[in-house]
């Protein structure tokens, strides 16, 4: 008998990735001030984080962890259910269900063991679960765990999805999204697919990771201005604009008291520190409150908008952080992304399998911690880089 190596079919998958200008690489960032970046002893500038309102660092998130460090400890010691449930971790879930507008929100220890965990609550074998082409892995393996059917829809298009719908039009639906999408940065047709949903008796889910502290009035984010029956459950994450770590579902108190019983993510886990939560409850705070930091990174991300189309930079139809650069190829997006990096800004390629064969890019990301010279200077550095590296894209 002779079984297949595991250990040498990883190697040769790493080999092929390597082959494909397709290996990922893990970097140590040596230093952080803000935006400013330490890495293999280089200074760079950051325009990959998803500190959207640049709390990462900020004084009043500090203060929250070191003093609920100080109060209780680092660890939670245990699962939510079995004592590691804490005063922290209950006021930032009355906070973030008061913030978005749900009945109640429950924490989980990161969004994508939140998207994992609802799917398997949720759904089960015979049920059908429609995504967005473009969704967060999470949300795909999650369906994928959970047993349901996944059908995926085209991108952004909501007959695309009715369709999918129709054909399974007996089965129990989830129809999943992202908010904002990871990779492109555009924000999902959200009055459309709460429309259809309404219509196919399916519940609607989005997963709103991106958009949570930079969209909606109060940085409620992208369905901050849809009725909560209309998204029903809502995901996000608290490690991107709050800049600590974590995630939530909000939506009705029997949708939460259900994911408590159910959620196996949510059971089988220990909960988050209880000084993250602290400092989560911080950030909340500052997000839904300060006005002004979230203008400033609206502010940058026009500036980047308006200054890409006078130097004739392609970008994709974006108006949240994310703000991608088509460029195509996976190797030439590897060398656009190696000149930056000489010319001091730290913007990773993103290549596939993250996103679709041919649409390699660079995916810049920007934060009300940047300067208005700080995109002045990238502007500057792409023009130069660019116009090569676009003429395939
Ligand atoms: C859309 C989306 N959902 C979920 C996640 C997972 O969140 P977390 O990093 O908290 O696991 C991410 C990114 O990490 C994301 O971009």
């Amino acid at each position: 008998m002779s079984r297949p190596d595991l250990f040498a079919r990883l190697a040769q998958a790493h080999a092929q990735r390597a082959h494909e200008d397709l290996l990922r690489r893990v970097r140590t960032v040596e230093q952080v001030d803000g935006p400013r970046i330490v890495v293999a002893g280089h200074a760079l500038l950051n325009f990959a984080s998803n500190d959207y309102l640049g709390l990462a660092q900020h004084p009043a998130l500090r203060e929250a962890m070191l003093q609920a460090a100080a109060r209780s400890g680092v660890g939670a010691t245990a699962a939510h259910l079995l004592g590691g449930h804490r005063d922290e971790h209950a006021a930032l879930e009355e906070k973030l269900a008061r913030w978005t507008g749900r009945e109640r929100a429950l924490l989980f220890s990161t969004g994508y063991m939140a998207n994992l965990g609802v799917m398997v609550a949720l759904l089960g074998a015979g049920d059908v679960c429609v995504q967005d082409k473009l969704n967060h892995a999470s949300l795909l393996d999650g369906a994928h765990l959970s047993g349901a059917r996944l059908k995926r829809y085209r991108h952004a298009e909501v007959d695309s999805a009715r369709r999918q719908l129709e054909t399974d039009a007996a089965a129990a639906a989830l129809l999943a999204s992202d908010g904002v999408f990871s990779m492109d940065g555009d924000v999902a047709p959200l009055v459309e697919l709460a429309a259809l949903c309404k219509k196919q008796q399916a519940t609607l889910m989005i997963d709103d990771a991106h958009g949570l502290g930079v969209l909606g009035a109060h940085g409620a984010g992208c369905a901050a201005e849809l009725a909560p029956g209309d998204v029903p459950l809502l995901m996000a994450t608290l490690g991107k604009a709050l800049g600590v770590a974590g995630a939530f579902v909000a939506g009705s108190a029997a949708l939460i008291d259900g994911l408590i019983q159910f959620a196996r993510t949510y059971v089988y886990t220990t909960a988050l520190p209880p000084a993250l939560a602290s400092a989560a409850s911080a950030a909340v705070d500052i997000a839904h409150n300060d006005r002004e930091r979230r203008a400033c990174l609206h502010a940058r991300i026009a500036q980047f908008r308006e200054g890409a189309a006078a130097r004739g930079i392609i970008l994709l139809d974006s108006t949240s952080a994310i703000q991608p650069v088509p460029i195509g190829a996976s190797a030439a997006a590897l060398a656009a992304s190696r000149q930056l990096e000489a010319a001091g800004f730290y913007v990773p390629a993103i290549r596939p399998p993250t996103v679709p064969a041919g649409k390699a890019r660079l995916r810049i990301t920007f934060s009300a911690a940047h300067s208005e010279s700080d995109v002045a200077g990238l502007l500057d550095a792409l023009a130069r880089i660019l116009p090569r590296a676009q003429e395939f894209a």
